[in-house]
């Protein structure tokens, strides 16, 4: 937090001694109820039931529309394909326009000097439709990406993964479907519905589209540091107040909540929140032999060969399962475990609470993958605050049909570790890089070997009393008739880690895809019922936003509290989530 208040110059306000500083208090722990978000009477009495009848029965021109977008093969990995999302960000970008938009237009990426072919990022604003001042009315972000993961009909695909099918049960199957063009351009949808039934938008609504996210989102860090930029707070001597000039700051410097759809369910009907992600730590372990392939019947025997010396070395990264214990317990690299947090009984009386049930797990969604635990604590447990370290292949090797007898000349192995809180991709690489240097050493290879850390980013958590989430949660069960779930995530969102530590908001991730949807795997699917759930719960989300009460967060003058303040006895217990005492 110190690094954040000196990089937005919000220390020398606070030190300047002309300046009133905030009368306020430090206030005590919230509890939900207390929190000034308006009351539940006029949750019931607000009619939304217009949008969600008007969402029904667009179903069929959603699922139109979503077929488009799939058909724009803009795979982020096919360098030769970043045309394809370019494309697929013009159609964004022409519906946004189509929508009245105040604004939609393209961002060069900032990393464009370094890799022509990085397409821009889409950014949308629409405006509130309220006659509140501008003090009163919420700007909400939505992250979304609209890149896919490569898609082959040979990769074991039932139908072309580019041609959205219906299926007679219900799923909506195509690359991306779920991951993320179905969410991401259900916000489009969102308003045309505002527009269509003559509702009002009751917040100010902006998009941010990239279309980096499988590869790395790379120029996307760059973009939100730049963008961040906050108003600079001004004391107006006449007034005697401080007054925030807008003059440079940064796109996302009026943005009050964050919302992302790019997560899935822990279950397949009930809907859920989720406030944590792990990060990933990305390697590639090369080992470099002769200056071409070899033949093995030719030359085998008299040289030593580089994949067989990168087979030991992977091997050596985890202890063979016969060991027995958890996942992370096998992981050989010392120390990667030493920063991993205790289990609390707090947190253990959680996972009994969640629709989760392993043997469907097992039977459903691993589709007959053998699991590791057999219990539902120890598999999320496994998923969600535990590290992994997996093996994901090795490049250079032998892999087409048949059976070539060669020696290759240079292999790179690829490996990842899921980082759970207080682990570090810095120390992660200094333990990985000694281990593996310290293993290469033991068993003796004659070749050379380079380890990279291709990237690393750090787990995320957010607080879920903060009135983002009170506010999804309770969009969530007036859609679905039932609260949703709290979960945590294995997977990597690591755009919701930028956009907290650049601006300091709260960031919700809001998930419209279930459990089973299989991202990234053959047959990626999205429910046909979650295309109007989407338009739903998304749109809801929004009207429960403009019903919170108290400053906006993005207005908010005082600097966020320092390390200072809260080791301070009586300050309330503060966790990433909340920008400063006064969303409390
Ligand atoms: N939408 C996913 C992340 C995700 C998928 C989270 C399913 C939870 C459930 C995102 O598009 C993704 O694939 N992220 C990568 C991040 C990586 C490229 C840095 C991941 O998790 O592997
Ligand atoms: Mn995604
Ligand atoms: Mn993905």
């Amino acid at each position: 937090m110190q690094d954040r208040a000196v990089k937005e110059g919000f220390q020398p306000l606070k030190k300047a001694s002309t300046m009133p500083t905030s009368p306020r208090a430090p206030p005590a722990p919230p509890s939900v109820d207390e929190l000034r978000i308006g009351d539940l009477a006029d949750l019931r009495a607000q009619d939304l039931s217009k949008l969600y009848t008007f969402a029904e029965d667009r179903e069929e021109i959603y699922i139109s529309r979503l077929r488009e977008a799939v058909a724009i093969k803009g795979v982020s990995a096919w360098v030769e394909n970043r045309p394809k999302i370019v494309e697929m960000l013009e159609w964004a970008k022409a519906w946004a326009e189509r929508l009245g938009a105040a604004e939609a237009r393209f961002v060069e990426n900032p990393k464009k000097g370094e890799d022509a072919t990085l397409p821009p990022l889409l950014l949308i604003t629409f405006a509130a439709e309220t006659n509140l001042p501008h003090d009163k009315v919420r700007t909400v972000c939505a992250y979304g990406h609209l890149d896919v993961q490569p898609a082959k009909k040979d990769d074991g695909w039932d139908t072309e993964p580019f041609e959205l099918t219906e299926t007679k049960d219900g799923r909506l199957v195509g690359r991306g479907a779920s991951d993320d063009k179905g969410p991401a351009l259900s916000w489009l949808w969102v308003v045309e519905a505002h527009r269509k039934l003559n509702m009002k938008l009751p917040v100010r609504l902006k998009l941010l589209y990239e279309g980096m996210e499988e590869f790395g989102s790379e120029g996307l860090p760059e973009f939100v540091a730049r963008e961040a930029v906050p108003p600079q707070p001004r004391f107006n001597d006449a007034k005697r107040e401080i007054t925030l000039d807008f003059k440079n700051a940064g796109w996302l410097s009026d943005v009050d909540h964050f919302v992302i759809s790019d997560n899935q369910w822990l279950a397949k009907k009930t809907p859920c929140l989720t406030y944590g992600l792990r990060g990933v730590a990305y390697f590639e372990v090369i080992v470099s032999g002769p200056a071409q392939d070899l033949h093995s019947g030719v030359y085998g025997g008299s040289v030593h060969e580089p994949l067989n010396d990168l087979i030991h070395l992977l091997a050596s990264l985890r202890h063979a399962p016969a060991l027995g214990g958890m996942h992370h317990e096998r992981i050989r690299v010392p120390g990667l475990l030493d920063d991993v947090p205790p289990v609390t009984d707090e947190e253990r009386a959680k996972y009994a609470t969640l629709d989760f049930d392993v043997e469907q797990y097992n039977r459903e969604d691993v589709t007959g993958a053998q699991l590791e635990n057999a219990t539902n604590e120890k598999t999320l447990m496994a998923r969600w605050r535990f590290p992994t370290l997996s093996i994901h292949g090795i490049e250079g090797a032998f892999s087409d049909p048949g059976a070539k007898t060669v020696l290759p000349r240079r292999v790179s192995g690829k490996f990842s570790i899921r980082q759970v809180p207080n682990m570090t991709s810095a120390r992660t690489e200094a333990l990985v890089t000694s281990y593996l240097e310290s293993q290469w050493a033991a068993l003796g290879s004659k070749y050379a070997l380079e380890v990279k850390m291709v990237h690393g980013g750090p787990a995320w958590v957010s607080r879920t009393d903060h009135p983002n989430y009170v506010a999804a949660s309770r969009a969530v069960t007036k859609v679905f008739g039932k609260p949703p779930d709290l979960t945590r995530e294995g997977g990597s969102i690591p755009v919701a880690n930028w956009l907290a530590d650049a601006t300091g908001m709260n960031v919700l991730l809001l998930p419209t895809s279930a459990s089973n949807d299989g991202a990234h795997a053959q047959n990626e699917k999205w429910d046909k019922v979650n295309v109007t759930n989407a338009v739903k719960v998304l749109g809801t989300y929004l009207h429960e936003i403009s019903k919170l009460v108290g400053p906006r967060p993005a207005l908010c003058k005082c600097a966020p509290p320092t390390a200072e303040d809260l080791a301070k006895p009586g300050f309330f217990a503060f966790a990433k989530g909340f920008r400063c005492k006064c969303e409390l």
